[in-house]
């Protein structure tokens, strides 16, 4: 149900539904269990209040606070562990089997999130590690500048998961590395958005962060959700990658500071900017080779290692002239 407002007991909420995006300004767990039916959602993307005083963060970080929307809602530390175990066990619910969900977490509370996480049957996919450049003041100690990404996933359906979305399997770097395997290594150099002088939210994912997040876990259409919006950035990337988003925030303040902007976001806004992979098809692959074929490619390839290019090099560019695969190209090179 979405109406422009509506009383729930005592509780009063708000809720903002527009072109197949839902939000509602009240406590994630109270507020999943009476809107988001079982089953009902593909990816969830979240980050947790913290539970170590995020209320006062600017007192440790090295920034202007007079840009950051206030409004923000702490968890207190002594409930942290059941407040972690009543919300993933709603996200557990609302998730479709084949569904999978990334937790953005700070090492502080970790373990809470992690064991909740092992109390339910979702299953652990990827422990990713995000290292970004934002630091806290220290001297006497190592500077921290990583989160976790915790990256589950509900069994019983198919996950998910587009490998070739964002760089062709043989797209490689100029040492011939491979592209798309340094994407999906599960250490993610990303750093925080510099936004001097534009209001947001205390501690904003990036972009480029949830853009990696939801282009290889889900596809447009689906319904992509976040159960602790903050500045919305996840609902705004999910908008502008064609997908529905759906979310909760408590704090009437930031809620009602940022869903005008929500409101006016083009559905897919973000689409045409997204990088385009390589086509991996070998046109050629698993075709017989002919004794022609076979004899110009043995050439071709005496003569360009002639020219003291590397053989997987060779083997690169031979596999893009022939249209074969990497591994048929180099058996037959072999005399297999
Ligand atoms: C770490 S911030 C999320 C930041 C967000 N990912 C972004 O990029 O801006 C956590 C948010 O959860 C909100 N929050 C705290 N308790 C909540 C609850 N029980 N239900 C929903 N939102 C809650 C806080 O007010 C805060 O805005």
């Amino acid at each position: 149900m979405c109406s422009r407002q509506s009383v729930y007991g005592m509780k009063h909420t708000t809720d903002v539904c527009f072109e197949g995006n839902r939000f509602y300004n009240e406590d994630c767990i109270e507020g999943c269990r009476r809107h988001i039916p079982d089953g009902s959602v593909d990816l969830i993307i979240t980050d947790p209040p913290y539970g170590i005083g995020g209320d006062k963060l600017h007192k440790h970080y090295n920034r202007d606070e007079s840009y950051v929307v206030d409004g923000y809602i702490e968890v207190p530390a002594k409930v942290y562990g059941k407040f972690s175990r009543d919300w993933i066990a709603e996200a557990e619910r609302i998730l479709r089997p084949g569904g999978q969900i990334y937790v953005v977490s700070g090492y502080t509370n970790l373990h809470h999130i992690l064991n909740a996480l092992h109390e339910t049957k979702l299953r652990e996919v990827n422990h990713i590690i995000w290292k970004y450049n934002f630091g806290v003041y220290t001297k006497t100690k190592y500077v921290s500048s990583h989160y976790h990404i915790l990256y589950w996933a509900k069994p019983g359906g198919k996950r998910t998961f587009n490998t070739g979305c964002r760089f062709g399997l043989q797209e490689q770097d100029e040492s011939e590395g491979s592209l798309n395997y340094q994407d999906r290594e599960d250490v993610w150099v990303i750093n925080r958005e510099y936004k001097p002088g534009v209001e947001k939210n205390k501690n904003e994912l990036p972009t480029t962060l949830l853009t990696k997040m939801i282009q290889y876990s889900s596809n447009e259409g689906d319904t992509v959700c976040d159960l602790f919006l903050g500045g919305f950035s996840t609902a705004k990337v999910t908008i502008g990658l064609g997908r529905n988003a759906v979310g909760f925030e408590v704090s009437k303040k930031i809620f009602d500071k940022k869903i005008k902007e929500m409101k006016s976001l083009k559905p897919g806004y973000l689409l045409t900017m997204l990088r385009k992979p390589e086509r991996d098809v070998n046109v050629n692959a698993g075709k017989r080779w002919t004794q022609e074929e076979r004899s110009t490619a043995t050439a071709e390839y005496e003569s360009l290692i002639n020219t003291g290019m590397s053989r997987k090099a060779t083997i690169g560019t031979l596999s893009k002239k022939f249209q074969r695969g990497r591994f048929g190209l180099a058996g037959v090179l072999r005399g297999a």
